[in-house]
């Protein structure tokens, strides 16, 4: 089990990033962040965790169980009961999987749930995380922030590609339609809208492939971990 305040009510105080290099990469849907959050994690020598993964396995469990995933004592019975081994599953991205961690990830209740464990992830060294909310809730405070965006379009079309990989069916118009839907649906949810930190440093990756949005990134990041060790990492 890792989510061990599921069941109480109101969000846990703010977590104590002191010392802690917390780094949060927020952004939509198929925006780059994941694969920019895990080689800046690799190359700061940081832990990385895939917030997303915690809605989704959420989700999954729910649907397991015959749930409907909007449902709040469903989504919450399926945080009590996490593994680690949901993680692993191999049916957490396919597009069943993204509509119910988004149906999960509007409950509070649920986001409350699971941000102790976001927030103690790393412990005293820090980590980098990627996700909707980590640099407006869970991570306030975090050394730096960055929001990864790209048009809709173009997110549309990296999806479409990573399910043609995958050996999954996907008509372009329609995976353009979901993530539109679910952009529209993670901001305009009343609980931790998707929204930029107000400190947030914006990288736009329409035009950027995998190493130029790492670049752009270690850029923008330079002067937030100057710390000794890191620089001679980076
Ligand atoms: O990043 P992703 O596509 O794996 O996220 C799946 C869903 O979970 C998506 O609808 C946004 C939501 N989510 C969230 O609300 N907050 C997070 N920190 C991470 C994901």
């Amino acid at each position: 089990m890792i989510a061990p305040e599921v069941g109480h009510r109101g969000v846990p105080a703010a977590s104590a990033t002191r010392g802690r290099i917390i780094i949060a990469v927020d952004g939509p849907a198929a925006a780059g962040k994941g694969t920019l959050a895990r080689r800046l994690a690799t190359t700061l020598a940081l832990p990385y965790l895939d917030t997303g993964l915690l809605y989704r396995a959420v989700g999954r469990r729910v649907l397991d169980a015959g749930g409907d995933p909007r449902d709040v004592p469903a989504a919450l019975a399926a945080a009590a009961a996490l593994q680690v081994s949901d993680f692993a599953r191999a049916d957490l991205r396919d597009p069943v999987a993204d509509m119910a961690a988004t149906a999960v990830a509007a409950i509070a209740d649920l986001r409350a749930a699971l941000l102790g464990f976001q927030r103690s992830f790393g412990g005293a060294q820090g980590a980098v995380l990627d996700g909707r909310d980590i640099g407006t809730v869970v991570f306030p405070d975090a050394r730096a922030k960055l929001f990864v965006t790209a048009s809709a379009e173009e997110r549309a079309r990296r999806r479409q590609a990573e399910l043609v990989a995958r050996g999954v069916a996907a008509d372009y118009a329609q995976v353009l339609s979901e993530i539109r839907d679910r952009d529209a649906q993670d901001e305009n949810r009343p609980v931790s809208p998707l929204r930029p930190a107000a400190d947030a440093m914006l990288l736009d990756t329409t035009a950027l492939d995998a190493d130029g949005a790492f670049a752009r990134a270690m850029q923008l990041l330079a002067p937030h971990i100057v710390d000794e060790a890191l620089l001679r990492k980076a």
